[in-house]
């Protein structure tokens, strides 16, 4: 079996996700936004706020970069929503593992947002948050599905999610 690379909207569930799945296929687990976080020793929305949106966009392409030339072995990689949104990433994802996307509806999104810390693109208040999710879900849906295979997470726990992308890992490998 083949790394994997969630990607998918703000709120999918890319992160708890992607640490059950790597602990069940025994991966390594990885996060961009956290390395990122790391890497730039601030927050996201720090980054955002003082170099800008395109500056934060740089930096995920050269963590792709980086996680490309490494000897990393079997891995998950939870990816932040827009690493979708670059052409150049794609390659870099695809060299990655397969590429599976999550995928949720804005209610499921706004919901599981709700408690959101670290989104930028989502601050304000509630109705302005659901506002910003039916239009960014619209202006990236061709985006997101670029990824092999969409996962629908609509009203189905973490447990039920990662043993539908095991299965299709299996059916895939057959
Ligand atoms: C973003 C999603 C965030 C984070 C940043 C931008 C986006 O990650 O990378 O706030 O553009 O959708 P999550 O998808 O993990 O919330």
């Amino acid at each position: 079996m083949t790394s994997v690379v969630l990607v998918g909207f703000m709120g999918t569930g890319k992160t708890v996700v992607g640490q059950a799945l790597a602990a069940r296929l025994q991966y390594t687990f990885v996060d961009t936004d956290e390395l990122i976080t790391q890497r730039a020793g601030k927050f996201i929305s720090n980054i955002f706020s003082d170099d800008g949106e395109p500056a934060f966009r740089a930096l995920e392409t050269e963590l792709l970069r980086y996680l490309t030339g490494q000897p990393l072995g079997k891995q998950v990689i939870s990816t932040g929503g827009g690493i979708v949104l670059a052409e150049h990433n794609w390659p870099l994802l695809r060299r990655l593992g397969d590429v599976i996307c999550l995928g949720a509806n804005p209610e499921s999104i706004l919901q599981r947002v709700g408690k959101a810390q670290d989104r930028p693109l989502l601050a304000g208040t509630r109705a302005e948050a659901w506002e910003r999710i039916q239009t960014l879900l619209a202006q990236r849906e061709i985006y997101y599905a670029k990824a092999d295979w969409t996962c629908d997470t609509n009203k189905r726990t973490v447990p039920m999610i990662v043993n539908t992308i095991v299965q299709w890992q299996e059916a895939k490998a057959s």
